[in-house]
C-alpha cells in the first residue's frame, strides 16, 4: 500500500491522518497515511527514513516547513512564492519535489464561501509564513489590491518586497481608509485569546471576516467581526481541509471533496 505522512513536532493533535483516511475512501484510493514526529533537529533523518521504507509523499508542518524548502531538489512557484513546502512527493525521475498547498487552500475555501475574489480589496492581518503563503494564490485569483498589516511593521514590509505595486505593507495604525470586502486574520493572537488590535471602521464594507485558525468557539477575531456587523464570518478549518485536498489532488491526481469530512470534523470539535 502507498504511504504518505506528516511530519511535525509536535504532531500529536495533527488531524491530516483522518482527513486523508476520509479522501481516500471517498474516492476509493488504497493508501496508508501517518503522523511522524520529527526530533527537532531531525527533520531531513526522518524524511529519508521515511522514503526508504517505501514512503511516496508527505505533508510538513509546524516548524519543518522552511527545512522543507530547504531539502526540496525542485520547488513548485507556490513554493517559493510561500518561501515554505507544506507537501513533499518524488517525481517519476526520483527527484524530492516541494509545493506549498495553504494559499491555493485558502483561495479555494474562500470560492467554497461564495467571496468573489476578482477585483476585490484585501487587508490581510499578520506577516508569519501563513500570511506570507496566501499572498501569491490571492493575487493570482485576481485580488486588486492587499493591504498586508503587521503589529511589527518590518515583517510586514520584508513580505510586501517579494511582491510588486499590488501589495502594500503598513502597521496597524496607518492601515489605509478604504473599503475592505475581505479581512482575514492570519495572525496567531487567538491562540492566546487576543484579536489583531485594528480600528472598527476597516471592517465595515467587508463581507467576510476569515480567520485561520479554528477551534470549538469563534477566535477572538470572528467574535468581534460579528459583533462589528460583519455579515458573514468562517474559520480555518476550511483551509486546514482544502489544502489537504490539493496535497492529495499532486500524490494521487484525483481531487477530494471537502464537505463531507469538514461536517465530521466540527462535530467533532463540538463534542457531538
Ligand atoms: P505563522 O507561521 O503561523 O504565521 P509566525 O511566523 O510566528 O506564525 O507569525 C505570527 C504572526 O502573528 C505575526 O504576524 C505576529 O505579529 P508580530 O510579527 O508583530 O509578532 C502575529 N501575532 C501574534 N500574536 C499577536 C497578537 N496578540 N496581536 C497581533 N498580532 C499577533
Amino acid at each position: 500500500m502507498d504511504r504518505y505522512a506528516v511530519f511535525g513536532n509536535p504532531i500529536g493533535h495533527s488531524k491530516s491522518p483522518f482527513i486523508h483516511a476520509q479522501f481516500a475512501a471517498a474516492l476509493g484510493e488504497q493508501l496508508q497515511y501517518d503522523a511522524i514526529l520529527a526530533p527537532l533537529d531531525g527533520f531531513a533523518d526522518s524524511w529519508h527514513s521515511f522514503v526508504a521504507a517505501g514512503g511516496k509523499g508527505g505533508n510538513v508542518t509546524v516548524p519543518f516547513k522552511e527545512q522543507a524548502y530547504q531539502l526540496a531538489d525542485v520547488l513548485s512557484q507556490r513554493a517559493k512564492q510561500a518561501g515554505a513546502v507544506n507537501t513533499l512527493y518524488l517525481n517519476s525521475a526520483g527527484k524530492l519535489c516541494g509545493d506549498n498547498t495553504d494559499g491555493i487552500g485558502l483561495v479555494a475555501d474562500l470560492t467554497r464561501l461564495g467571496v468573489t475574489l476578482n477585483g476585490i480589496t484585501v487587508l490581510l492581518l499578520g506577516a508569519g509564513g501563513a500570511s506570507r503563503g496566501a499572498i501569491g494564490p490571492l493575487l493570482d485569483a485576481g485580488v486588486k489590491q492587499l493591504v498586508l498589516a503587521n503589529r511589527t511593521v518590518s515583517k510586514a514590509q520584508a513580505i510586501a518586497a517579494n511582491f510588486g505595486a499590488h501589495v502594500r505593507a503598513c502597521g496597524y495604525a496607518d492601515i489605509p481608509s478604504q473599503p475592505y470586502q475581505l479581512v482575514i486574520n492570519a495572525t496567531s493572537s487567538g491562540l492566546s485569546g487576543e484579536r489583531p488590535l485594528i480600528a472598527a471602521q476597516h471592517l465595515q464594507h467587508c463581507l467576510l471576516a476569515y480567520d485561520m485558525l479554528y477551534g470549538a468557539a469563534p477566535t477572538p477575531f470572528l467574535q468581534w467581526a460579528k459583533a462589528e456587523g460583519v455579515p458573514q464570518q468562517a474559520d480555518g478549518l476550511g483551509m486546514l481541509l482544502s489544502q489537504a485536498a490539493e496535497a492529495f489532488y499532486i500524490w494521487r491526481g484525483k481531487r477530494p471533496d471537502i464537505t463531507p469530512v469538514l461536517a465530521l470534523l466540527k462535530q467533532q470539535l463540538s463534542g457531538n
